[in-house]
């Protein structure tokens, strides 16, 4: 069992919750995730790690309620346990593997949307740890919903905060940020890292090809098993097919097709979907999902 230590709520519908998790806590790196059950019959959910503390031997963990699963996450308080708590899964941001060296030599531009400004926390930390200060763009629909800023503020002297109704920082989507940086204030990048919604990074993408930035997203498709096993996070990158569980979540934003993963990601909610997915993708639809029949 792993015990909540503190369980609240950061912002309008967005809950943070820290929890006890010694052996995830030593070996995670940012950019990896966890899959959190409840309770012997609950769903596996995948939650990004906002923030880890070796130390203490805890994990903090951001969501917002998408479902019955998620929205019983938000009943528990401190005190209560998880019946599962698996991880660290995935690969750790490149940035944070890559030569240090190098990585000090680059200029970094990190864009956060919504409820995806947790992942990009840990980010920003581990480099401002390793003396390598990054800019961050943190975009909200309004005032009430941006989160952690104080947190990014103790790690980046260059944080950008816009809300899309200006109703805080200034004014419009992260999209228009990126292009103010990039013309009026002068500013270049080597790499931008976006995180937040499916559309802000497509649309990320987008403009960051204008200016030919190379960009790195990170891909939270349906998961299941989160092992490579049952490919509902399959993610076609450029010719490639992948899982986001295994050799994600962090991929070239250039070469996604977000329009095709936006419809996938809608098809596997549906029995009759998932048929014609496993149709369609052959042998790398996996059918471990226990719902199409695939793996019967
Ligand atoms: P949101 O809809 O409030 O959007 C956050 C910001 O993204 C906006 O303020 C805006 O600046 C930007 N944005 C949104 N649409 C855009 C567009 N069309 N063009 C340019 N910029 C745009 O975000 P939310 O409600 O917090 O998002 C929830 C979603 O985020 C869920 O679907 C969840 O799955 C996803 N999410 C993704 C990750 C990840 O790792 N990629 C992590 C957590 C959550
Ligand atoms: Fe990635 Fe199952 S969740 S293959």
């Amino acid at each position: 069992m792993y015990k909540i230590l503190k369980a609240g709520k950061l912002a309008g519908n967005i809950y943070e919750m820290v929890v006890e998790a010694p052996r995830v806590a030593k070996r995670c790196l940012p950019g990896q995730f966890v899959i959190v059950k409840m309770d012997e019959k609950g769903e596996r959910i995948p939650l990004t790690i906002c923030d880890y503390d070796r130390e203490a031997g805890t994990i903090t963990i951001v969501f917002q309620p998408i479902g019955a699963s998620t929205e019983k996450f938000t009943r528990l308080q401190a005190g209560d346990s998880f019946r599962d708590f698996v991880g660290p899964l995935g690969r750790p941001s490149d940035l944070c593997t890559d030569d240090l060296e190098e990585v000090k030599k680059k200029k970094i531009l990190f864009v956060a949307g919504g409820v995806g400004t947790a992942p990009v926390y840990p980010q920003v930390k581990w480099l401002h740890e390793h003396g390598i200060e990054a800019d961050v763009i943190v975009g909200a629909k309004t005032k009430d919903l941006v989160i952690l800023e104080d947190k990014f503020r103790a790690v980046t002297g260059n944080l950008y905060i816009t809300t899309d109704d200006g109703s805080y920082g200034r004014s419009g989507m992260v999209t228009k940020v990126i292009d103010d940086l990039m013309t009026e204030e002068g500013k270049s990048y080597d790499v931008c890292v976006a995180i937040g919604p499916m559309i802000m990074m497509k649309f990320c993408c987008l403009t960051t090809k204008k200016y030919n930035l190379k960009t790195i997203v990170s891909m939270n498709p349906i998961m299941v098993d989160g092992t490579g096993m049952c490919g509902a996070c399959r993610v076609v990158v450029g010719d490639e097919v992948k899982f986001a569980c295994v050799d994600g979540p962090e991929f070239d934003g250039h070469l996604i097709d977000f329009d095709a993963a936006m419809k996938r990601q809608a098809m596997y909610k549906t029995e009759e979907g998932r048929a014609l997915l496993k149709l369609r993708e052959g042998d790398t639809h996996h059918g471990g999902c226990g719902n199409c029949g695939g793996d019967k």
